[in-house]
């Protein structure tokens, strides 16, 4: 196991059969290896600094129906809502004070949210903090409308391909949502010139260590500057109510691997992570992860963003993330920065 480890972090790259043993037979002593190789490589470019991006969850109306999310269409019992650019630009000068230099608008795909209005948006939050970058996470578009955020001033864009493996992507999507159209996506953002983030959740229903392996030999070939991997949470007005949820061992073995293959990307540790261990984000960080993001939504919406059961940091103000994130590094011997934290060249 050992001699693999070494060999991905020489090589960046395993057969997909190596990749499935390491996913699958891991032990104690693996992992303690494996966390200490992809805490040297984040060290050697990123030291002991951890980035921060304020997330502002800014609509929960989804026109997708994912089996596995919290606000999907069908869930007739989220209470849904917007907010409008003046409450989203109020976060972003909540945010700056605080410290932030990236702002992620995350949502639903949300029609109301038009092209037009998206770009009024982008530009505002551009214009009056020229030294932020904005991240979006709104899932799949045209090549026209990715364009024109970019155009208006969008430096990256997040959008988890969830599973590079088509059979299991039709097990978790409805019929109209295809792993073709994802990764069209994702390659349209690249081209256009984002910096990109793919990912998946880890223990997601039906998922085996073969399609962790996909996983990982897309993204080798996708080569993000972003990777999301957090665990699976079941929601229980979801069809995956009664699924077991992902563990913590598996998603931090992940976190882990990609930081050896990719050993430049930017790699959260996950609000999902910090719900299934109360110190899963910490030891996220301690297993190659290099990012954090705080929640920087308005209190009163906080818990309508309800992608999975039990999300924690719904009932804090803003500033009481930051100064709690700031303490939870300090405790592990790393440091938050006021940084857009970009990717190293
Ligand atoms: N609509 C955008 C999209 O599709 O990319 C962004 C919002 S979507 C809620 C953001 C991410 O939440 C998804 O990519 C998915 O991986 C994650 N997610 C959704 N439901 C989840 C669950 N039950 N457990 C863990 N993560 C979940
Ligand atoms: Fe659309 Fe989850 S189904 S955000």
């Amino acid at each position: 196991m050992k001699e693999l480890i070494d060999q991905l972090e020489q090589t960046q790259l395993l057969t997909k059969k190596e990749f499935e043993y390491l996913l699958q037979d891991h032990t104690e002593e693996s992992r303690e290896y494996l966390f200490e190789r992809a805490r040297a490589v984040r060290h050697k470019h990123y030291g002991s600094t951890v980035f921060t991006r304020g997330l502002i969850e800014f609509t929960n109306y989804c026109k997708n129906d994912c089996y596995y999310c919290g606000i999907r269409r069908s869930n007739t019992e989220a209470s849904r809502y917007r907010l409008t650019k003046e409450e989203i630009v109020a976060c972003c000068e909540n945010g700056h004070a605080l410290g932030f230099r990236t702002f992620v608008l995350q949502g639903g795909e949300d029609n109301a949210f038009t092209d037009e209005v998206l770009v009024d948006i982008i530009k505002e939050i551009k214009e009056n903090y020229p030294d932020c970058a904005i991240t979006l996470s709104i899932g799949e578009k045209r090549y026209e409308s990715y364009k024109a955020y970019f155009e208006a001033g969008a430096d990256r864009y997040l959008l988890r391909h969830e599973t590079a493996n088509d059979e299991h992507y039709s097990k978790i999507h409805p019929n109209e949502l295809t792993l073709e159209n994802r990764k069209k996506c994702l390659w349209d953002l690249k081209e256009i010139g984002f910096q990109v983030g793919c990912g998946l959740m880890i223990g997601s229903p039906y998922q085996t260590v073969g399609c962790l392996a996909d996983d990982l030999l897309f993204m080798h070939e996708f080569q993000p500057d972003m990777v999301g991997v957090g665990p699976f949470i079941a929601h229980h007005q979801t069809p995956f109510a009664q699924e077991s949820n992902g563990t913590l061992e598996q998603t931090l073995v992940m976190v882990g691997i990609v930081r050896l293959m990719l050993p430049k990307v930017l790699l959260p540790a996950t609000t999902a992570l910090g719900t299934i261990a109360p110190n899963g984000r910490e030891l996220g960080i301690l297993a190659g992860a290099n990012v954090v993001m705080p929640n920087l939504s308005p209190i009163n919406v906080r818990r309508k963003y309800m992608l999975y059961d039990n999300k924690i940091c719904t009932g804090d103000e803003a500033a009481e993330c930051r100064v709690c994130m700031d303490n939870r590094m300090k405790s592990i011997g790393y440091e938050l920065v006021v940084d857009r934290g970009d990717r190293v060249k």
